[in-house]
């Protein structure tokens, strides 16, 4: 009897310890309810002058299902940010709703989101239930983080267009996979290692008066959800004779 009891407590003492770290799993996963509208006079696409400073990035990327956030904008953190949306009125709304990715920032009627036209529309079963949730204006959804996914691209550097090699460096990240924010970002030497850590100038754009000289190793920090961080360092350097508008490859992507 009593070994009987002894193997039932530790029996639910392990089923216990096993459901706690699912738990928290699951609910970092949980939709979270809000709302969300649309762009009102935007092409189809996003904007190619959006918060973040991604420029054309900012307005096609991910098929133009891009949107400006409020909250999750988080500064200019949040921008690159991928969120799985999906309308919660289920005479018009997919299950599956529509990913997009952050590169605005921009608040309604109490929205988190405001979508490009086009990713709007994906939320919606068909044309026609599409036409009924354009014509709301704006709908209640739920979202949650999600990884964002871009196939046959490497994480890539665009200098800006403000860029003077050697006084003033500026850039913005392109195509960052997997769900991690970048919350800071250093250029290193790579002769001494001397490193310089960036200012976030706004949105998703670093920038640095007198940067470093020669080929520029980058890295970037790398944060999750659950206080994860890491130091990324790609395997191409910056070369040395950068020119603002360009873009140039790190060689290195995350899942
Ligand atoms: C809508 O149009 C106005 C006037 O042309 C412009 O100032 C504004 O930025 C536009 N808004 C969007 C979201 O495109
Ligand atoms: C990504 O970088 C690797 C080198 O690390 C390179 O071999 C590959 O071609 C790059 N992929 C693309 C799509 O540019």
């Amino acid at each position: 009897m009593a070994l009987k009891l002894k193997l039932l407590l530790s029996l639910s003492a392990t089923l216990f310890l096993m459901q706690t770290p699912a738990n928290g799993a699951t609910c970092s996963n949980c939709f979270v309810s809000s709302r969300a509208s649309y762009y009102p006079n935007s092409t189809e696409q996003g904007t190619e002058t959006g918060a973040c400073g991604f420029g054309s990035f900012g307005a096609m990327i991910n098929g133009g299902d891009v949107s400006a956030a409020s909250n999750l904008y988080r500064s200019g953190v949040g921008c690159g940010a991928c969120y799985q949306v999906r309308c919660t009125n289920s005479k018009y709304c997919s299950d599956k709703g529509v990913t997009v990715v952050v590169t605005d920032q921009g608040s309604g009627d109490n929205t988190d989101f405001i979508l490009s036209q086009r990713a709007y529309g994906r939320m919606a079963q068909t044309s026609d239930a599409a036409s009924n949730i354009y014509a709301l204006g704006v709908v209640d959804i739920e979202y949650r983080r999600v990884s964002c996914s871009y196939p046959n691209h490497n994480i890539t550097i665009k200098i800006d267009e403000s860029s003077n090699n050697p006084y003033y460096l500026g850039f913005v990240i392109w195509y960052q996979q997997g769900d991690k924010d970048i919350t800071a970002v250093e250029l290193c030497e790579t002769q001494n290692y001397v490193c310089k850590l960036l200012d976030r100038s706004y949105g998703a754009v670093w920038t640095t008066t007198s940067p470093p000289s020669g080929p520029l190793s980058l890295r970037m920090l790398l944060s999750g959800d659950d206080g994860d961080e890491t130091w990324l360092v790609p395997v191409n350097n910056i070369p040395q004779d950068w020119k603002a508008g360009a873009t140039y490859d790190t060689g290195v992507q995350i899942s």
